[in-house]
């Protein structure tokens, strides 16, 4: 399991308001859920001038645009399971 990444998630309000408020809650019910809490770091940062591609959420070196609640958990899934 990869479980020295980063998570970082767009909270400019543009990302924000289009979904990444309710993912902030999402990822930390996962990380909670996988035990992960202490292995990843999970933090904000402004916007990345992506807006038009957002919501944006970057996991390691990469960087995940159009996120919606599925693919969310697929990201997730795909880094952490
Ligand atoms: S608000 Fe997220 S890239 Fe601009």
């Amino acid at each position: 399991m990869e479980n020295h990444k980063e998570i970082v998630i767009c909270m400019g309000s543009s990302c924000f308001a289009r979904g990444n408020k309710n993912y902030v809650e999402i990822i930390k019910k996962y990380l909670n859920e996988h035990n992960l809490t202490n292995k990843i770091t999970f933090k904000g940062q402004l916007c990345s001038d992506n807006c038009s591609k957002g919501p944006v959420i970057q996991i390691g070196d990469t960087e995940y645009f159009e996120i919606d609640e599925q693919k969310l958990k697929r990201i997730l899934h795909e880094n952490f399971a």
